[in-house]
């Protein structure tokens, strides 16, 4: 793979499979734009990206903030000139609740990061992607968006919302040479500290183990890649053979 001459902008890329997906793009020579609400975490992500390239700008964005995202993006266009590839990464995920335990509130939180944050944030891009008439985007959804997970209810509506967004509008661009696809995580193993296989044992999928958010970065990063230049509107689930619970 070869992301020289290539801009991508990666959401919630502070850790996980967004600090994966950075540093995997940054060692096929992309250039990168990186937002999440944790700018100590991203300094930290800049300074291991180093060895790969300087080329890096960070910004402390919160993806819910259209106004935030607007000028975001606008001021990481003014320096590179495009953005050619956009990884949709951040969410929430981690509470668990029962339905009849789960306010609206949460509901709303949910939404408003996974759902309307992935839409600001590719709204903000696609102007720029459909005049140069080329870009990737991909959209990190989940298998819970695909089979519902019990009591995240509200997480697995995001998800849904987010491989059904993916679909139609890869549609929509696919004259413009945009292709937009998303990847579902199973269960993954993060591997912040150092890039060691962290992955678990699970009974989650029928191959038993965790995944890694590396393994999660190199599906990205081909499907950001010239040669995935065939695929758009898939959900391509990355989960091991997920058990469907
Ligand atoms: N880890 C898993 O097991 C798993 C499984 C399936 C899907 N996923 C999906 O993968 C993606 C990454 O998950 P992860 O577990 O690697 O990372 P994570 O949940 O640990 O971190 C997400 C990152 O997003 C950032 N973030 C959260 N809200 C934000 C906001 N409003 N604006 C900007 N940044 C924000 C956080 O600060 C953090 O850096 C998510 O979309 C998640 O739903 C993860």
């Amino acid at each position: 793979m070869n992301f020289k001459d290539k801009v991508a902008l990666v959401t919630g890329a502070s850790v996980g499979i967004g600090r994966a997906t950075a540093l995997e793009l940054a060692e096929y020579g992309a250039s990168l734009v990186l937002l999440d609400i944790d700018f100590e975490k991203l300094q930290s992500v800049k300074e291991e990206l180093k060895s790969y390239t300087e080329n890096v700008l960070i910004y402390a964005c919160d993806i819910s903030d259209e106004a935030r995202v607007g000028e975001t993006v606008a001021d990481a266009v003014s320096h590179f000139g495009k953005i050619d590839i956009l990884v949709n990464n951040a969410a929430l995920w981690r509470d668990r609740s029962y339905f009849v335990d789960t306010p609206a509130s949460e509901w709303k939180k949910y939404f408003d990061v996974n759902v309307f944050g992935t839409v600001y944030v590719t709204k903000a891009v696609l102007p720029h992607m459909i005049a140069q008439k080329y870009g990737r985007i991909i959209n990190v959804a989940s298998v819970a968006g695909v089979y519902g997970n019990a009591k995240m209810a509200h997480y697995s509506a995001t998800k849904g919302a987010v491989i059904s967004m993916t679909q139609a509008l890869a549609k929509e661009v696919v004259g413009d040479g945009i292709l937009v696809n998303a990847v579902s995580p199973g269960s993954v193993s993060p591997s912040n500290q150092e890039d060691v296989n962290y992955s678990q044992p699970t009974e989650l999928s029928h191959m038993g183990r965790t995944g890694t958010d590396r393994e999660n970065a190199e599906l990205i990063c081909f499907l950001a890649s010239d040669r995935a230049g065939y695929i758009t509107g898939q959900n391509i689930q990355i989960d091991g053979c997920r058990k469907k619970l």
